[in-house]
């Protein structure tokens, strides 16, 4: 096992010897801590302190969720809800956005020289490689199709590699969180169906919670030069994110065979997965309020990722209402 696999795939703790769930009451308190956490550091505290990076660790070893994916219960769909998961472009892209996330951020923990960032952060990692395990188990149990996957390679340099993964998971858990609640409200995802995969949703509110918290910490602790040549490396981050988003991105399979995928489905998406009248502005709005809700129950010292949200209510509020009120599906 390479070093960065042993990052991903271990944890701590013995994820077995995690006590489980046993009834519906436990199980409700347990949904309850992984979506509710206060610090107990009285008073404010400064953004890049030692008490930051302190809370900001703690909430997210306090948060863990201890689900075992194999011990997923999917639930049974007909074959026509199985055939309408099929229809969605997605799947090749998610399984292996897991499997790079898991490498990114376990080849930046290597990195990292602080033992708490780097504990977070490796958890993180953990939690990346479980979703992999999550999706690929999804696909396995209702017979969807995916392209045999390439070896994911070892990022060159690291802090970029990790970058590209937190700003894109805060872009597109964002969007994510509105698409789940339309797919929710338009019975397109059954109840079970979203109930089973809802931890997964709420985990990813806390990587890009934790990785807000860190871009902030770490900003405030750079000497001034090296802090104005992070800041060139965060503008080429998102250049880059804007390139790879235009349109559709090819993807090559193990055989060599190109695959096409929507690398934008967390924005496309609303088209095929809602089925009442949904307009720009509602899809919007629906992503900000869905955003408040899964942030709401963290204590609010920590600072919550902004851009996608801030633009987002630019969005509502620039856009020619024709286009806001233009209906996605219907
Ligand atoms: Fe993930
Ligand atoms: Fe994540």
């Amino acid at each position: 096992m390479s070093d960065l696999e042993a990052i991903y795939t271990q944890l701590p703790e013995d994820l077995h010897t995690l006590p489980q769930p046993k009834s519906d009451k436990e199980l409700e308190e347990m949904n309850y801590r992984v979506r509710h956490w206060m610090s107990n550091i009285p008073g404010s505290i400064k953004i890049g302190s030692k008490e930051h990076r302190q809370m900001v660790c703690q909430m997210f070893r306090e948060t863990f969720n201890p689900y075992r994916p194999t011990f997923m219960d999917w639930p049974k769909l007909t074959d026509q809800e199985i055939d309408r998961l099929k229809s969605l472009p997605i799947w090749d892209i998610a399984v292996q956005t897991e499997g790079k996330a898991r490498l990114r951020m376990a080849a930046y923990v290597k990195e990292i020289v602080d033992p708490e960032w780097a504990d977070a952060i490796a958890r993180n990692a953990w939690e990346e490689n479980r979703h992999k395990e999550v999706l690929s188990d999804l696909v396995r149990f209702y017979g969807i199709p995916l392209a045999s996957e390439s070896p994911y390679s070892v990022p060159k340099d690291p802090e970029w590699a990790y970058l590209v993964t937190g700003f894109s998971e805060c872009w597109d858990s964002f969007y994510a969180f509105g698409l789940f609640a339309i797919a929710e409200k338009s019975g397109f995802f059954t109840k079970e169906l979203i109930e089973t995969f809802e931890p997964v949703m709420q985990e990813e509110c806390r990587h890009i919670l934790l990785f807000a918290n860190w871009l902030a910490w770490h900003r405030a602790n750079l000497p001034w030069i090296k802090r104005i040549l992070f800041e060139l490396k965060v503008i080429a981050v998102h250049a880059f994110l804007v390139y790879e988003r235009i349109g559709l991105i090819k993807t090559m399979d193990a055989e060599g065979e190109e695959h096409f995928q929507d690398n934008n489905f967390t924005i496309n998406g609303v088209a095929e997965l809602g089925n009442e009248k949904t307009t720009l502005a509602d899809f919007l709005r629906l992503c900000l309020s869905e955003d408040d809700r899964r942030f709401s129950g963290y204590d609010r010292r920590l600072l919550r990722p902004e851009t996608a949200p801030f633009l987002t209510k630019m969005a509502l509020w620039l856009l020619p209402k024709k286009l806001l009120n233009k209906q996605l599906v219907g």
